[in-house]
């Protein structure tokens, strides 16, 4: 079987939506999660049938939501290496620090996971062509699946993201409107326009972070079924949050994780840090940032949709949030590249300086095992040499 798939549910008001029918996000206002035959799946395990040996993130195909094979469009998204640091995690306060190293994907950078994935099953479900406002990797991967399944691609982004990530979206053929502002900004732009493209925009449409949850699957397996203490994910919109979370749960219906769950963290930067300040005011809903700006452009995502999913990660995890600023960010980055040989985006350099943050405030002690995501290769941003 290759989907076990059944329906979609709203996590907030629980009404049942098709997985055979276009989707965006429910009525109430909640993005949807997909839900699963999970009898089957422990069938499957039994059979010795899943995971499969696939080194890709296909491998979990039973756990995703595209159900025939013949829609799916593969570039060798996910299973990607978890390091081990040499010296890194002595150099933030801990005894083991590992590195998911997301710039393993097809275009770099953890995004590929999502949007393979959405793409995939919404061409299925009849999708033409494909549009989303960006902040630089989102729109890369989406230029670059679209041209893998012959569809166009129409990407809004920022005016003031890193000119590489502009001339990679042109180059995979995809259409480009540069937006002034944020990709706020970029959406509402976005919205002006009738395309009559499908829409997949951050965790608007549940099957982003279908893709995304592959990263919980692949830490576990990678750790031989069992979860690190904390996994550091760099936060902008959520899905690698809102996903990894869902696998944890997954994981545990199924039967295949241990007794232990990961605590998840939130690391953003101190010129964008909703989440922080939500997290900090015990609040129940994320409260827009005004003026957000940072290196970290993944990062700056002034009002994540998907509010009451990040925070019920946060807090169902017994996480928390961390925010850091540009000096440290730049810091981290040039101190991972020296130290371990691997080329961080900045906005893992912000969770990198966010774990320090968080052994030094007793969140996360010396001898716990910390899983930190290096979502995306740095290679598009510009480097500035700190000092
Ligand atoms: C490199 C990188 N890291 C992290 C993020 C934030 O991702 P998420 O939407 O999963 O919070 C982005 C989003 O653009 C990104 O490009
Ligand atoms: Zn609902």
């Amino acid at each position: 079987m290759f989907s076990y798939i059944t329906h979609l549910e709203c996590p907030q008001c629980h009404r049942i939506h098709s997985a055979d029918a276009k989707a965006s996000y429910c009525v109430c206002g909640s993005p949807l999660f997909a839900i699963y035959d999970m009898m089957s799946v422990i069938d499957e395990i039994q059979a010795g049938m899943f995971p499969s040996k696939i080194n890709s993130l296909w491998r979990y195909s039973q756990l995703l939501p595209v159900k025939s094979p013949s829609f799916v469009v593969r570039l060798g998204e996910g299973w990607t290496p978890l390091l081990t640091t040499r010296q890194l995690g002595k150099h933030v306060g801990l005894k083991l620090l590992r590195i998911k190293n997301e710039a393993m994907n097809p275009t770099q950078s953890f995004k590929d996971r999502g949007l393979c994935v959405a793409i995939s099953k919404h061409l299925e479900l009849g999708a033409k062509s494909f549009a989303l406002p960006s902040a630089g990797n989102a729109g890369v991967s989406t230029s670059a699946y679209s041209a893998a399944a012959g569809v166009l691609a129409k990407i809004f982004m920022p005016e003031d993201t890193p000119e590489p990530f502009f001339r990679t979206c042109q180059m995979y053929g995809a259409d480009i409107e540069k937006v002034s502002g944020t990709i706020t900004d970029a959406g509402r732009v976005m919205k002006e326009y009738d395309g009559g493209w499908t829409d997949l925009s951050t965790t608007k449409e549940p099957y982003r972070v279908e893709g995304k949850k592959t990263l919980g699957f692949e830490i576990a397996e990678q750790m031989g079924w069992s979860m690190p203490d904390a996994i550091i994910c760099p936060t902008g919109g959520g899905t690698a949050l809102i996903g990894i979370w869902k696998a944890v749960e997954e994981l545990e219906a199924i039967g295949l994780l241990d007794y232990k769950k990961p605590r998840l963290y939130a690391a953003q930067s101190a010129g964008c840090a909703p989440v922080v300040r939500a997290m900090e005011k015990n609040a129940l809903t994320i409260e827009p940032w005004d003026n957000g700006e940072t290196e970290a452009y993944g990062l700056r995502v002034p009002s994540p949709f998907a509010d009451r999913l990040i925070l019920g990660a946060l807090r169902g995890s017994g996480g928390g949030a961390v925010a850091v600023i540009e000096q440290e960010i730049r810091a981290a980055r040039s101190i991972a590249a020296r130290m371990e040989g691997i080329d961080f985006c900045p906005e893992a350099a912000v969770g990198l300086a966010g774990i320090r943050h968080l052994v030094e405030s007793g969140d996360i002690d010396y001898d716990e095992d910390v899983v930190l995501l290096n979502t995306g290769s740095g290679s598009r941003y510009p480097y500035h040499h700190p000092g």
